[in-house]
C-alpha cells in the first residue's frame, strides 16, 4: 500500500505535500527558511494539530540554520553558538507559534525544540545543530508510532460491522503518518470492525471531501460523503454506530477543540445515545488552560465561507464569519484515546493521571 507522507524531511529542506491542491494534484512544496514554512501553516498547504507541530519542529532547524549560515562560523571549530543565536532561537520559535492559534501542537513541538537548545547551551555549533535535527526527526518518528498506538487502543472500542461517522481529516496527512481519528479507523478496518466510514464534506474548505475520501480511498476502506447537515439524518435513522474525530485541543477538563461542525456532532451522539470519541495524542492536551473557554478559537477570512474552491458563491457585499473551530464540552464526549490509554468520561483529574501514569479505563 502506497504510504502517504505528508511531510519530508530531506537533505535540511522541509518538504509539504501541499494539501490545499488534493485530490486533483500530489505536489510537494519545499520550505528553506522559517518565514516559509509560517506561511505555509497559514495557508494550510500542511494543516492539521500534530502535523503543524511536527512541521513546527523542523521549521526550528532551519531557523538554526539560516541564523547561522549568515554568520562568519565554522561548524566544526569547538565554539558555542552566541547570544543573538539565542535571541533568535526564541524569536522564531514566537513567530512560528503565532501561525495558527488553536493546535496546541504547534507551541508544543517549538517548546520542545527550545528545551533541547537550553539542554545544549555550551555545546558547539555544529554538535547544536546536529542535537535539534535529531530532536525534530525524534518527534517526527515519535508521532507516527503515537498514532499507531492509538490505533490500536481505539479499535479495541470499535464494535464488529460498525459504520463510523468521521469530521475533518484527522488521518496522515493531519500528523506525520497514520492518523488519530483516522489511526483508530484504519486499525479497527484492518480488524474486520470498520464496515463503513461517512465523512462530513467539512466546509469551509472541505477537507472531508477532498482529503479524508482520498485518503480512505487509497486504503481501501468504503467511504462515503455527506453533507455536514446530513449528520442528523443518518444519525436519527441508526445509521450510525460512533462517532469519532481529532482535536486541536484539550484543555484540563477534558473539553475539546476541533474543526468547526464538531459540536453539532458531539449534540447528536449524545441525543441518539452513540458514542463520540476524540482521538488525539498527549502533546494535543494542554493542562493551562482550564476549559475550553481558555482555548483561543482562530477565526479566519470571511472569503473561505463565500467562496466554494476559489468561486465566489454569495453575492457581493454578503459578509461572513469563519471561526475554524469549536469546543465540544467534557460531558459529551464519551472517551478521549490518547496513546497511552483510553479516558472515558474525562475530567481534570484522569486528564493528570493519564500523564503521570497512562493506561486507565473507565
Ligand atoms: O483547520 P485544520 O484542517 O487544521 O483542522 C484540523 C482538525 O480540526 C483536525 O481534526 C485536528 O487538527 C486533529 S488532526 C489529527
Amino acid at each position: 500500500m502506497e504510504e502517504i507522507r505528508p511531510i519530508i524531511w530531506e537533505d535540511g529542506v522541509l518538504k509539504l505535500l501541499d494539501q490545499r491542491l488534493l485530490p486533483e494534484e500530489e505536489r510537494y512544496l519545499a520550505c528553506s527558511t522559517p518565514d516559509e514554512l509560517r506561511d505555509c501553516i497559514k495557508d494550510m498547504v500542511v494543516r492539521g494539530a500534530p502535523a503543524i507541530g511536527v512541521s513546527a519542529a523542523f521549521g526550528m532547524v532551519l531557523a538554526a540554520r539560516n541564523y547561522l549560515d549568515r554568520l562568519p562560523v565554522n561548524l566544526e571549530e569547538d565554539n558555542a553558538p552566541q547570544e543573538g543565536f539565542w535571541q533568535a532561537m526564541e524569536e522564531a520559535g514566537t513567530k512560528l507559534k503565532a501561525s495558527r492559534p488553536t493546535a496546541v501542537n504547534l507551541s508544543w513541538g517549538v517548546d520542545r525544540m527550545l528545551r533541547k537548545l537550553s539542554e545544549a547551551k555550551r555545546a558547539p555549533t555544529g554538535t547544536v545543530l546536529q542535537l535539534l535535527e535529531a530532536e525534530a526527526l525524534g518527534i517526527y518518528e515519535e508521532d507516527i508510532e503515537t498514532n499507531k498506538q492509538i490505533g490500536a487502543n481505539g479499535a479495541a472500542l470499535i464494535a464488529e460491522g460498525s459504520t463510523l461517522l468521521t469530521h475533518c481529516n484527522a488521518g496522515a496527512l493531519a500528523t506525520a503518518g497514520y492518523g488519530t481519528a483516522l489511526g483508530v479507523i484504519r486499525s479497527a478496518f484492518q480488524q474486520g470492525r470498520v464496515k463503513n466510514v461517512l465523512a462530513g464534506e467539512t466546509r469551509p474548505l472541505l477537507q472531508g471531501s477532498r482529503l479524508t475520501c482520498w485518503e480512505l480511498q487509497k486504503e481501501g476502506i468504503p467511504v462515503q460523503l455527506i453533507a455536514d447537515g446530513a449528520a442528523g439524518f443518518f444519525i436519527s435513522r441508526g445509521e450510525v454506530d460512533g462517532i469519532i474525530t481529532g482535536a486541536d485541543r484539550v484543555a484540563a477538563n477534558g473539553d475539546a477543540a476541533n474543526k468547526i461542525g464538531t459540536y453539532p456532532l458531539a449534540l447528536l451522539a449524545g441525543e441518539h445515545n452513540i458514542p463520540f470519541y476524540v482521538a488525539a495524542p498527549l502533546s494535543t492536551v494542554d493542562l493551562s488552560a482550564g476549559t475550553g473557554w481558555d482555548i483561543e478559537i482562530e477565526e479566519r477570512d470571511g472569503k473561505e465561507v463565500l467562496s466554494l474552491g476559489g468561486r465566489r458563491l454569495a453575492p457581493e457585499g454578503a459578509s461572513a464569519r469563519n471561526p475554524a473551530f469549536d469546543v465540544t464540552p467534557a460531558g459529551l464526549i464519551t472517551a478521549v484515546i490518547t496513546e497511552k490509554g483510553v479516558i472515558f468520561s474525562p475530567n481534570e483529574k484522569k486528564l493528570i493521571r493519564m500523564f503521570e501514569g497512562g493506561v486507565q479505563r473507565g
